[in-house]
């Protein structure tokens, strides 16, 4: 399962894509996830000349990469929740380095041990995070996009004008056809599980039933009565949706083969694409293996104007950055430089998009000093206000096991044996276990203290499989089939007092990041985890034998409750280090057409844009900003014409 293997394994490399020789192009796009990719695509294809650099390889054909139970090939960061430190060392996922160079993780390391903190991974390769993430593609309530209107008064990121975008680049697999407000035709297939892995199993439903009975009022019937109710979809359009507790399923970004599906494969398309002289069809070049060091800029001051970005310089050569479990500090590559006659997009991600233009002197010009980083900009927004959704995990073990588990034939063996029957199923067929979400259950809840009338907490969870965070090793870490798990995502974060700074002047260095957990609203979001954590444990002593009496793994048993959320709250959503709103207001980086503020041919599109963490899952709202910018930028380039 996803939640056991991610992580583990190295996959092959597979072949570089080719990569073209000539140095000028209209769009230089840095990050092929949600935000990057996505975009070099729709560039390309409407016929705009793209260079996309990615600092991975394209590991999209490999197995590891496409079943939906496991992931791979990732950037591994450690990162600071509390600059307390002795809070900080509470979590037993907290991690230190050795003095033989492997990791302890836990809360009694050998004096000498060096703290290295919590680790947070990130998709490092064709597609970015996407490649590697649980693929839960869930929209956001639409106050998330109200806010971006609100703030920078621009009317076409109101909630109606953002779902046209959705529907521009969904690929419905699970509604019928004439369903409004959803796309049939876009580039990201979006399905769920098959719902019998959940109602076949009389444990199972007995929870999500109860967890029914107690959020709507609902007496479940039948397995088909429950079936109807989690097929309600969670992505329709309506404004309230999110005023409706309940249970639902999660959509997923697979395609009917039940395989990942997500930017990698867009670009891959685009690529591929032919005339019928079998040439290329559209302008895109892909250059994998490709770390981006730094942005140029021209100075204008001569004329009167702003900076402008006209290219980006990189290193070629595999596993150039320090995050990489493969990087050599001895192996240098190769430095290139790459033009842009019109723009420099970057989508590195949080964490490394704020990096990316500290290090070419866009930043706040205290940290660019102390480090002799020549200020392009003074910008203080940039690597401020990192924040993330705040996951907490229940976990138990029940008196028997869960019946019916789908998984119980399935090897999970990394080298993925061809007598896995769960395997070939998948492989062959398109069906089975193995190209199921690893957690099928969801439940929208809402604790007292929500800032509105929509759930604040959302729930995902499964049974036989448990996922309480990210420390090194976790995706081998196996549970018995007696435990359930829920994990927990507090939407409507309080802090916003994150930071990505960088340690030094070195593209090849990871950047220090602090969460600074619970800056503000500590009381408030710590009420709404409990609210959740009592929500759960109610439900499980309703459902009563044969699952009860239960042991409680997580959170920890005799431990204050609150203190025990915050020892062990973990989150892999990060976004805002990058975050729009007015235009040319310092305090906010980009404007509500993704240009950076004080300099001009540069955008950002990719999660680091959020004002604040949008809803649950980000990858959805990363799909459709980036859809989003392809549009601003055509309407852009057709102005220019009209003004001509
Ligand atoms: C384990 C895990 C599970 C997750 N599960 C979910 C989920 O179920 N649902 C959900 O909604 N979200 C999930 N997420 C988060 C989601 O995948 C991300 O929010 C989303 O992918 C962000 O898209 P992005 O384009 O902003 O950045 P990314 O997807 O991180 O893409 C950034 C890309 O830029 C590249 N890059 C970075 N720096 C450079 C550089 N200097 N030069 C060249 N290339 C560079 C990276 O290699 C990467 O390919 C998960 C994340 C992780 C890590
Ligand atoms: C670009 O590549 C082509 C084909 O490999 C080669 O013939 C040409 O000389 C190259 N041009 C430059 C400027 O390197
Ligand atoms: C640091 O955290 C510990 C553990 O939560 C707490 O007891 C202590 O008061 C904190 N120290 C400060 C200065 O806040
Ligand atoms: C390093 O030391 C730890 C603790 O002594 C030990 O458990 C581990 O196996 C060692 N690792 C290696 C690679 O030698
Ligand atoms: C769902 O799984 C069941 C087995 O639990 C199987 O019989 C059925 O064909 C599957 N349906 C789909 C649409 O894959
Ligand atoms: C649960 O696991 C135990 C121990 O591995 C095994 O003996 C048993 O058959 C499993 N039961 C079910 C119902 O999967």
């Amino acid at each position: 399962m996803y939640f056991f293997i991610a992580g583990a394994l190295l996959c092959a490399v597979a072949g570089a894509l080719p990569v073209g020789n000539s140095t000028e192009y209209e769009y230089v796009i840095i990050g092929s996830g949600p935000g990057g990719g996505s975009l070099a695509a729709n560039l390309a294809r409407a016929g705009h000349s793209v260079f996309l650099i990615e600092a991975g390889s394209d590991n999209g054909d490999s197995i590891l990469e496409r079943a939906p139970f496991c992931a791979e090939a990732s950037w591994e960061f450690f990162v600071s929740h509390f600059q307390n430190e002795t809070q900080a060392r509470r979590d037993n996922k907290f991690t230190y380095r050795l003095n033989n160079g492997s990791y302890y993780v836990g809360l009694e390391p050998p004096e000498d041990a060096e703290p290295l903190g919590i680790f947070y991974p990130r998709g490092a390769t064709l597609g970015g995070s996407a490649q590697v993430n649980a693929m839960n593609m869930a929209l956001p309530p639409d106050e998330e996009w109200q806010i971006i209107a609100d703030l920078t008064g621009d009317d076409s990121w109101l909630p109606s004008n953002i779902r046209t975008y959705y529907e521009e680049l969904e690929r419905n697999l699970y509604m019928p056809e004439n369903t409004p407000n959803h796309g049939f035709d876009g580039y990201i297939p979006v399905t769920r599980n098959n719902i019998s892995y959940v109602t076949s199993r009389p444990g199972v439903s007995a929870v999500v039933n109860e967890a029914i009975r107690r959020l709507e009022g609902i007496e479940v019937e039948s397995e088909e009565h429950l079936a109807d109710l989690l097929e309600r979809d969670m992505n329709t359009a309506d404004p309230q949706r999110y005023e409706r507790p309940g249970a639902y399923q999660i959509p997923l970004h697979i395609d009917e083969r039940k395989r990942r599906h997500g930017s990698r494969n867009f670009i891959v398309e685009t690529l591929n694409a032919r005339d019928e002289h079998g040439s290329p069809l559209y302008p895109l070049t892909l250059s994998t293996n490709s770390l981006a060091t730094r942005i140029l800029f021209h100075e204008q001051k001569e004329c009167g104007r702003k900076p402008r970005a006209y290219g980006v310089e990189y290193l070629h050569g595999e596993a150039m950055y320090a995050g990489d479990r493969r990087y050599d500090p001895s192996q240098t590559g190769e430095l290139r430089r790459v033009k842009a006659s019109r723009e420099v997009i970057v989508a590195g991600g949080a964490f490394n998009t704020p990096q990316i233009l500290k290090l070419s002197g866009v930043g706040p010009r205290q940290e660019l000093e102390h480090l002799d980083i020549p200020v392009v900009v003074d910008l203080p927004a940039v690597g401020n206000y990192l924040q993330d959704n705040y996951e907490s995990a229940v976990s138990i073990r029940a008196n028997t096991p869960w019946e019916n588990n789908p998984y119980a034939d399935c090897t999970f063996d990394p080298t993925l044996p061809s007598e896995d029957p769960c395997l070939s199923l998948w492989l062959n067929d398109g069906v089975g276990p193995y190209g199921e979400g690893a957690a099928p259950l969801a439940l929208w809840y809402r604790s007292s203290v929500s800032d509105n009338a929509d759930a604040d907490i959302y729930f995902f969870g499964s049974a036989g499989a448990e996922f309480r965070g990210h420390w090194p090793g976790y995706s081998q870490a196996q549970v018995p089939n007696t435990t359930f798990f829920w994990s927990m995502v507090k939407m409507q974060v309080g802090s916003q007092a994150g930071t990505v700074t960088l340690r030094s002047r070195d593209p090849r260095d990871t950047p220090r990041i602090d969460f600074n957990f619970f800056n503000s609203h500590e009381e408030r979001d710590l009420q709404a985890l409990a609210e959740g954590v009592q929500f759960a444990f109610d439900v499980f002593d309703a459902v009563g034998e044969p699952y009860a009496p239960y042991e409680v793994v997580e959170p920890t048993p005799g431990v204050d409750l609150r203190q025990d959320i915050k020892d062990h709250v973990f989150s892999h959503h990060a976004t805002s280090t990058c975050r729009m709103g007015p235009k040319d207001d310092p305090d906010y980086c980009v404007d509500s057409e993704f240009r950076v503020n004080g300099v001009e041919g540069l955008r950002v599109v990719d999660g680091s844009v959020f004002p604040r963490t949008p809803g649950a899952f980000p990858v959805a709202p990363t799909f459709v900003i980036s859809q989003k910018a392809f549009h601003v930028l055509e309407a852009g380039l057709k102005n220019e014409e009209r003004g001509r």
